[in-house]
């Protein structure tokens, strides 16, 4: 079972209105699916069977290790002076280690598929008592997936409200104070933390095993900061050269205010709308295919009949446009064309919600292509026969 199927983004508007930006959240139980996605043991195989390498594998105690302490000069982890480490109290984390364990990937892209933004998963294993990182806080918020054992979770003052990408912590700077509220996780639970929340865990009596799913929110930061670019590209006159004296000269200064403004005041939802569909399609194409049973449904492509079921895979995110008479599809960092006509046929296909039939799609719209539709979209591995 996925973590949609088990009810997980049920409440998404209610999450993204009431809780996402302002709240730390203990959600007990909810994340129980996730630990027959990835056990402890899994997690334990990881680091100990897989012949991991620096720096997908990472000790840290309260911060960094010096990754020459146990790594051979490869790269490889040592496992010998690893379990060394681990025993004296030492963390490891798995970075991104959706990238290299496929169960792992589709969890992440749930995510990405639901918020519409990238997401990213590190692993952490903690033996007993033992604190991963010193209190901080991060710049994106961070959905904790407990596994296994129990962490103790310390919000502390010293919070930065919202912070963006530029704003790192830095210890020398951002200093935690005293403890604001505190949380047991547990094997199934799931805590939200916002960016910007100084925090602090520490592993309970046994072994703690956690996923943190990192999630990267567009913000109106991030539009306006695309918008200004996209103005600048499009309007010479914001290129143009402010006057001489702009340093001291209030007229100057009130110049540039107003031609700014002008700019600014300008702006169309019609320009908003092509800055958030750039967004969106370098979200699309950025993401790799995650269709470990391609070989099969390309095996099965020709048996495809009226009545055959199928669907757009839940953990593909596409774009489709129509421009220069031609209809695309994109995705998987490509661009799959069609002639113009067939438009009409893959938004009916598109905007289809789960597993239909063709027989079913041909009563919205009549189309003699919608074979050959089906098989490319099944061969570039966008639709899978259920
Ligand atoms: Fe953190």
């Amino acid at each position: 079972m996925s973590l949609s199927e088990s009810g997980f983004f049920s409440d998404v508007e209610y999450f993204c209105q009431s809780v996402r930006d302002k709240k730390t959240r203990l959600m007990p139980g909810v994340g129980r699916v996730v630990c027959d996605i990835l056990s402890g043991d899994d997690v334990r195989q990881f680091v100990f069977e897989s012949g991991a390498r620096y720096p997908d594998l990472q000790v840290i105690l309260e911060g960094p290790v010096d990754h020459g302490d146990y790594t051979f000069p490869s790269g490889l982890v040592d496992v010998v002076a690893l379990a060394q480490l681990i025993h004296d109290g030492h963390s490891v984390v798995l970075h991104q280690l959706h990238n290299r364990f496929g169960p792992l990937a589709s969890l992440v892209r749930e995510f990405e598929a639901t918020f519409e933004c990238r997401a990213q998963a590190n692993v952490y294993f903690s033996p007993p008592n033992a604190a991963a990182l010193p209190p901080h806080f991060d710049n994106h918020d961070v959905f904790v997936f407990q596994l296994e054992g129990t962490k103790t979770w310390q919000m502390m003052k010293g919070s930065i409200e919202l912070p963006g990408p530029e704003t790192t912590f830095l210890p020398q700077q951002h200093e935690p104070g005293e403890l604001e509220e505190s949380f047991q996780v547990s094997a199934g639970d799931v805590l939200y933390v916002p960016r910007g929340i100084m925090h602090h865990a520490v592993a309970s009596e046994s072994d703690a095993v956690h996923i943190t799913i990192g999630v990267f929110w567009t913000t109106y930061a991030d539009v306006a900061v695309d918008l200004l670019k996209h103005l600048v590209g499009r309007q010479a006159e914001l290129r143009a050269s402010i006057p001489r004296d702009w340093r001291t000269s209030t007229a100057i200064q009130q110049q540039v205010l107003a031609e700014i403004h002008k700019h600014v005041d300008a702006i169309s939802l019609e320009e908003i709308r092509l800055v958030l569909t750039e967004r969106w399609l370098d979200l699309v194409m950025t993401r790799r295919p995650l269709i470990s049973d391609q070989l099969e449904q390309l095996r099965q492509r020709d048996e495809i009949k009226p009545s055959t079921q199928f669907r757009v895979r839940p953990l593909a995110l596409w774009h489709q446009s129509v421009h220069d008479d031609q209809a695309v599809v994109y995705c998987y960092g490509r661009e799959i064309a069609f002639p113009s006509h067939i438009g009409p046929l893959l938004e009916t296909l598109f905007r289809a919600d789960g597993i239909v039939t063709i027989s079913a799609l041909l009563k919205e719209i009549e189309s003699p292509d919608w074979k050959v539709v089906v098989q490319r979209l099944l061969a570039e591995g966008l639709v899978e026969l259920v």
